[in-house]
């Protein structure tokens, strides 16, 4: 039976003023990837994503954005709808607390911008937006990559936190293979290096059969 995934990708960018904005490396490549291979299945896809240079997989559902508020709110919208939700979004913790309508002129030789705390998304799944379905999340660590991920697992009440260590130079943000931790409630696994794409196709089977067993 073909299932509805929601799936966050990219990064997402905060304004600093109307030209400059704060925002990171994610390619987006594996939310995509994950998208284009649970459309291959002929599952149904909404994809959220940030703003990337890839191509929309065929077939999906496509709603890009650019804030983590746009990003919140449009997953608010579209979540009830999904059986299988997995955020692979790179979303900014804090944006900017006031934009200004102008350019900033440059004139001291330091300047502050103070920041506000972005909402969290994946936590707000449950919390926030009533989501009962299969919830993935990830988690791009520096260090101690299963302790922070079992973390975020309880504290955002996923169903499987997918975690990569980002300070490897071959693998991770913006390259073409990955290597997955996957910490589940009672257990942890990991995905060999390999391209995203491949590891994707394998996500998309463990995303269904965590749904099954729900
Ligand atoms: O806490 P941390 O940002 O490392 O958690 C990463 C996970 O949480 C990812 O799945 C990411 O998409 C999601 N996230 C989110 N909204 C945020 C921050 C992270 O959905 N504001």
């Amino acid at each position: 039976m073909p299932k509805h995934f929601l799936i966050t990708a990219g990064p997402t960018r905060e304004a600093i003023d109307p030209v400059r904005y704060i925002s990171n490396h994610s390619s987006g490549k594996m939310g995509y990837a994950i998208a284009g291979a649970a459309a291959h299945e002929g599952h149904r896809v909404t994809l959220i994503s940030g703003p990337t240079t890839l191509d929309v997989p065929h077939g999906v559902d496509f709603l890009p954005v650019e804030t983590a508020q746009e990003m919140y709110e449009a997953t608010e919208r579209y979540i009830k709808k999904a059986d299988i939700a997995v955020f692979a979004a790179a979303v900014a913790d804090y944006r900017p607390i006031a934009v200004p309508d102008q350019k900033i002129k440059k004139s001291s030789d330091t300047m502050t911008i103070e920041l506000v705390k972005n909402p969290d998304i994946l936590a707000s799944a449950r919390s926030q937006f009533g989501f009962n379905g299969t919830l993935i999340g990830f988690a791009a660590e520096t260090e101690n990559v299963i302790e922070n991920a079992r973390g975020k697992l309880e504290r955002k009440q996923c169903d499987l936190i997918v975690a990569n260590d980002v300070s490897r130079k071959d693998i991770g943000f913006n390259t073409a293979d990955n290597e997955l931790n996957l910490v589940f409630p009672k257990k942890v696994s990991s995905l060999e290096k390999a391209s995203k794409t491949s590891l994707a196709m394998e996500l998309v089977n463990i995303a269904l059969e965590l749904n099954q067993g729900e």
